[in-house]
């Protein structure tokens, strides 16, 4: 990736993320039907988010937006966020997040530990609540905050248009015929999907929303019930998936116990969806290379109880 001039390289690795292969999770998957993901925890603030939240900072900077006299303010339920505050920290930056009171204690200590300023919105109005109040305090002072907004910049997707599809094409050798991601921001499922559309166009896309409105997949939106993301591009996915909390979260133990993978639970509903659509392949008798997203990693979510079931 493209990087800000003043950043220390040993922070500059964003993406290039490894491709692991998913083998014995399933019957259904085999030599002829493959799943891989994609660990996003690799990043060096330990998400998919990453690759969103540098693209994002660097164009601000780029476009006169973003710079020492400015805070960086958004909304967002922990990752985005935790992009944005190393980032800034290492740019000598400041940051404002407005998070749902119902953050995880770890994320909260990640942020304050960067030095993010942290304002607190209602549990119950989720990260929706969180992006009614960062628009009120932009609107308020304008001139003070570069208003990130994740869920309307286009810098967003662009990051995975750029940068996690050419990474899928080349780690699969051009072998991918299935795209399977969970819709937050919807950022990684439209850029990716976008650039995969134009250079391996007979590939699959399938996108991954909760069940429910409400919910236990940090990181995901049920469009149906939620504010629509302005770069969300509704037409893109050949199919849409649901998936219940409780079945990314059985998925989730399965990945540690199983696979030694420890990852949260949106990749938990991502590798769920992927198995289903695995398990109909292989009873088609198709020829398969799926390729999901592991956002983050489980240890974000370790004092959730889901863990002991
Ligand atoms: C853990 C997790 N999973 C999935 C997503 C969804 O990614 P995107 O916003 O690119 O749709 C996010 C976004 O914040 C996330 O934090």
């Amino acid at each position: 990736m493209k990087t800000g001039a003043s950043l220390p390289s040993q922070h500059l690795r964003v993406g290039d993320t490894p491709l692991i292969e998913l083998q014995g999770l399933s019957p259904a998957l085999s030599r002829r039907v493959r799943l891989f993901a994609k660990g996003e925890w690799h990043n060096p603030g330990g998400s998919v988010k990453d690759r969103a939240g540098l693209r994002i900072i660097q164009e601000a900077e780029r476009a006169g937006l973003m710079g020492p006299k400015k805070v960086l303010l958004d909304a967002t339920s922990g990752n985005t966020g935790i992009a944005y505050s190393w980032i800034c920290a290492a740019l000598g930056y400041k940051v404002t997040l407005t998070v749902p009171g119902s953050i995880a204690p770890l994320r909260r200590a990640i942020l304050e530990s960067y030095g993010a300023e942290l304002m607190f919105t209602s549990p119950l109005e989720g990260t929706d609540g969180a992006i009614r109040e960062a628009r009120l305090i932009q609107a308020a002072e304008p001139s003070r905050y570069f208003y990130a907004d994740q869920y309307n910049n286009e810098n967003n997707w662009r990051a995975h248009y750029d940068t996690t599809a050419v990474e899928i094409l080349a780690q699969t050798k051009n072998e991918l015929t299935h795209f399977v991601a969970g819709l937050g921001t919807s950022g990684t499922f439209t850029g990716t999907s976008r650039r995969l559309r134009k250079l391996a166009p007979k590939v699959k896309l399938h996108s991954v929303e909760p069940d429910a409105a409400l919910h236990g997949l940090d990181g995901l939106k049920h469009m149906a019930t939620a504010i629509i993301p302005g770069i969300y591009d509704d037409k893109l996915a050949d199919e849409k998936m649901a998936v219940s909390t409780d079945e990314a979260q059985a998925v989730c133990r399965k990945l540690a116990k199983d696979r030694g993978l420890l990852v949260g639970p949106s990749g938990g509903a991502n590798v769920a969806a992927s198995l289903r659509l695995a398990e109909r392949l292989a009873e088609e008798g198709a020829n398969a290379l799926i390729v999901t997203i592991l956002p983050d990693n489980g240890e974000r979510y370790l004092s959730e109880r889901f863990w002991k079931e």
